[in-house]
């Protein structure tokens, strides 16, 4: 039977500063199958890159259980099971792009030549063949959102989260970066899961998720 990527079980997370609690998800219950495509959607504040970062395992529930029962532990997601393109900058500054998108592949162990053949491959693929060797200072906010992107697909890994993807791109380059994506993980087994606020982007999804008031409901 094939297992599922992540699991939430009555998932609640609060921020809590001084006094002040602020709920952000409240009950979650969810469920991410292989080859999942999910758009997570709701007003700013609500909560969708929270529940991002905790499908990433870089942040934890304040209570509720959280699991990944085809990758096992938490501290063994990433890079090459879990994958995550943040909504702010957050390439490496003092490495190029190539040398960005190929740093995944050598945290699992590629050589240098392989890391750096296949991150060349997604950057003609995204067409920014260009831009092999500029800082990410010299990028354009879209390019540097297509940079993360491949960075976080590069190792192939089984779950993909995109949190605002295309934030800084026109529909043409954003409906044309989709193509791609989804052609490739459509190739394979791969979920990807996209918090957007992009309604046309969201419909090219199979499942529309909407995170409202801290409840989700699909
Ligand atoms: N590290 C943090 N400490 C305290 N509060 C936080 C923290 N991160 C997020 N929050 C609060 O949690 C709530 C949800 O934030 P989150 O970034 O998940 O929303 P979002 O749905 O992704 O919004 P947007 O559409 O603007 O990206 C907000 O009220 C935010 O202020
Ligand atoms: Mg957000």
């Amino acid at each position: 039977m094939t297992e599922p990527l992540f699991i939430a079980c009555n998932l609640r997370k609060t921020y809590s500063q001084g006094e002040s609690v602020t709920p952000v998800l409240q009950d979650i219950s969810c469920t991410i199958m292989p080859g999942a495509r999910i758009a997570v959607q709701g007003p700013s504040g609500s909560g969708k890159s929270t529940l991002l970062h905790i499908m990433a395992g870089l942040d934890g529930p304040s209570s509720g259980s959280i699991t990944w029962p085809s990758f096992g532990a938490r501290d063994s997601l990433r890079p090459s099971k879990v994958a995550m393109a943040f909504q702010t900058p957050s390439l490496i500054a003092p490495l190029s792009v190539v040398e960005n998108i190929a740093l995944p592949l050598l945290l699992c162990g590629a050589s240098d030549a392989t890391a750096r053949t296949a991150a060349l491959k997604w950057l003609a693929r995204l067409q920014l063949d260009d831009t092999a060797e500029k800082l990410p200072q010299e990028l354009s906010g879209g390019q540097g959102q297509r940079v993360a992107i491949a960075r976080a697909m590069s190792a192939e890994p089984a779950l993909v989260l995109l949190d605002e993807p295309t934030g800084q791109m026109d529909r043409a380059t954003a409906e044309l970066l989709f193509d791609v994506l989804l052609r490739l993980l459509d190739a394979g087994e791969a979920a990807l899961v996209l918090a957007t606020h992009d309604s046309a982007l969201a419909a090219r999804m199979r499942d529309v998720w909407q995170l409202k008031h801290g409840h989700l409901t699909r």
